[in-house]
Order: structure tokens, then C-alpha cells, then sequence
């Protein structure tokens, strides 16, 4: 069994990363667990951020680490919100507002593609110089009336890409099984099965 903390204070993600990982013999222990603060994200790229997360939760439990960094990157705004994605509008996890400013954003523009982004990374130790990183992209467009009552975020104004759903109208298996972090996570099982 090897020990790996999550650089993450959110419970839910714990849990699900938790049984993604179940038969790789990976014990996740949480950073909020060990207590440990969480570092500024200070870094211009989501692998960055990760990076900064994943290293500085090693670095304080002297334990390998995981980290994820994600967020909505539209090209025809040059990638915003991208790694301000929780935080568009001003305050961290305001969803509404954060959509809003999305649709203000794109009023009158037709070009409306976007993808969500995910940089996965995995440490052994703070100094590691070859960290496991995974990146994956999950591509759709935006529409101005959301739709759709489940996931998070922006999920109710992201129209997959050849689908007729949002993010927001699919089951959880589904949107796992599709998503940006679902197929980052699918790599960092394979590398845990052969590393
Ligand atoms: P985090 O890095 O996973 O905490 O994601 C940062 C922000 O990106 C979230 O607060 C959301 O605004 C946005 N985001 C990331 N993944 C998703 C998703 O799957 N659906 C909708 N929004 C997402």
C-alpha cells in the first residue's frame, strides 16, 4: 500500500479520486487532513499551479503527492478564464457571477468553442526533477441559457462536442468517463498500474 496525499482540501474530490484509484494499492490522504496550508498558485499555467501544490504538500508531509489544476480555457478570450476559472468574476467558487461574466464576455461573438483543462501531477518527493504529469482537454461550445442541474462551474453553458447535452445534463459516470479530469485520471491510474 503506498501513501500519497492529495494536495486538496475538498473532500469530494478525495473520495472520488479515492475509488478511481481503489485497485492500485494507493492509500490518498488528504493535505486538509495532515493540516497542511495550502501555497498562492502563483504559477501562469495550470500545470504550473499544480506543480506549486503538489510540491509544496510533499515538501510538508514528506509524503509523494498528487495535484490537479483545472479550469474552462476559451480561445476567442484568449483562454480566460482559464486559470482563474473559480475566481472570474472576483470571488473564489461564485459560479453564477463567474457565468455571467462568461456569457457578458461572449455577447455578440460567434466564434463560441471552448474545452475544459486538466493538468494532473504526481510528485514522489518535493525535489522530484521527473514528476508524472497528465493533460487532457474535453472540447464543446457555450450557449447563453444554461441548461442542465448536475455538475459544477460552468457545466450548464458547455455544450459537448458532438452531443446535444451540456455537461450539466449528463450522469456523473458519464461525465467522468468523458471529461477533462476523467481522462487525466485514466492516465494516472495506468502509470500507477505500470510505472
Ligand atoms: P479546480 O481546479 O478543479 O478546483 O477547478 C477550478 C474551476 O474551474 C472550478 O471552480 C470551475 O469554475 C472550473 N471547472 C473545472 N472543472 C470543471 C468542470 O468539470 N465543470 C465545470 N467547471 C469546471
Amino acid at each position: 500500500m503506498k501513501n500519497i496525499v492529495l494536495a486538496s482540501r475538498n473532500a469530494g474530490k478525495l473520495k472520488e479520486l479515492q475509488a478511481l484509484l481503489s485497485d492500485t494499492g494507493v492509500q490518498l490522504t488528504s493535505q486538509a487532513d495532515l493540516d497542511i496550508d495550502s501555497p498562492e498558485e502563483t504559477g501562469l499555467t495550470f500545470i504550473e499551479n499544480a506543480l506549486i501544490k503538489a510540491r509544496a504538500v510533499s515538501g510538508a508531509s514528506g509524503l509523494p503527492a498528487i495535484a490537479d489544476d483545472s479550469g474552462l480555457v476559451v480561445p476567442v478570450l484568449g483562454g480566460a478564464p482559464g486559470i482563474h476559472s473559480a475566481r472570474y468574476a472576483g470571488t473564489h467558487g461564485d459560479d453564477q457571477a463567474n457565468n455571467e461574466l462568461l456569457i457578458r464576455n461572449l455577447a455578440g461573438v460567434e466564434d463560441r468553442r471552448a474545452y475544459f483543462y486538466c493538468a494532473l501531477v504526481l510528485l514522489t518527493h518535493d525535489n522530484d526533477p521527473t514528476p508524472f504529469v497528465a493533460t487532457a482537454a474535453w472540447h464543446g461550445s457555450i450557449i447563453d441559457e444554461p441548461r442542465g442541474d448536475g455538475g459544477f462551474g460552468y457545466d450548464p453553458h458547455f455544450v459537448v462536442e458532438g452531443r446535444a447535452e451540456t455537461s450539466a445534463e449528463l450522469d456523473s459516470t458519464e461525465k467522468n468517463r468523458l471529461s477533462h479530469r476523467g481522462q487525466a485520471v485514466a492516465s494516472l491510474v495506468d502509470h500507477l498500474r505500470n510505472p
